[in-house]
């Protein structure tokens, strides 16, 4: 597959395949029902997993194809872990697995503490060789990038070394706030909206991700 692809300042891939931005558009739409939009994040997802492993490092192996002997690639080492920023990013780990079925999964869920405004973790679930995998952390809607930083801090903590974060879109406020943050974080997206509104939501954006995701509105 021949990709194009635009580069920003600090590790930002935005995909500007035609197939994304195709894709992308028919997300947004509000008429877009809810088994529409799952079909789409799948889509988005297989081809967002194609630019974050881009990479992942090979080795080269032996093998014997019905002709002859010869020399191929294959991945080395221990390979991925996906993260998924609960709940929304659990929308992206399907179209995730599907590309690399063997990937490890990991779920961190955060809110917002009312009074302090800091992330507060209410669940944590990692696997334990963390530390030796290409950790690929997915979160629909990169937003403030308050939850996406606390999450790489809590993985950073938990041992993780190697990081990209992949959301479907992104503001402005999410990227600087994130690559400030994580500056060895490789940041993958689909689009970099316009901007954050005064309700935390991305405009023009899609709403609310999850909802949208879940039927839940
Ligand atoms: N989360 C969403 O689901 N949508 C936004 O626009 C921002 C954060």
């Amino acid at each position: 597959m021949t990709e194009r692809k635009t580069s920003h300042p600090s590790s930002v891939v935005v995909l500007d395949h035609p197939l994304v931005q195709h894709k992308l558009t028919r997300l947004r739409q509000k008429e877009t029902s809810t088994a529409g939009f799952r079909r789409l994040t799948r889509e988005l997802s297989l081809l967002m997993a194609y630019e974050a492993t881009r990479d992942l490092p090979l080795e080269t192996v032996e093998i014997e194809t019905p002709l002859e002997w010869t020399h191929g690639h294959l991945l080395s080492g221990k390979k991925l872990c996906l993260v998924s920023i609960l709940r929304a990013g659990n929308g992206i780990l399907d179209g995730m697995l599907d590309l690399v079925p063997a990937a490890r999964v990991g779920h961190i869920g955060l809110f917002r503490d009312p009074a302090t405004l800091e992330p507060v973790e209410y669940y944590m679930k990692l696997p334990e060789d963390i530390g030796e995998r290409v950790c690929i952390v997915v979160d629909p809607m990169l937003a403030t990038g308050h939850s996406a930083a606390a999450a790489i801090d809590r993985l950073k903590h938990a041992g993780a070394r190697q990081l990209v974060f992949v959301c479907l879109l992104a503001a402005p406020e999410g990227v600087a706030f994130l690559s400030k943050a994580h500056p060895d974080v490789k940041i993958v997206t689909c689009s970099i909206d316009r901007e954050l509104d005064d309700h935390g939501y991305i405009r023009p954006g899609l709403g609310d991700a999850g909802d949208r995701l879940f039927g839940t509105k």
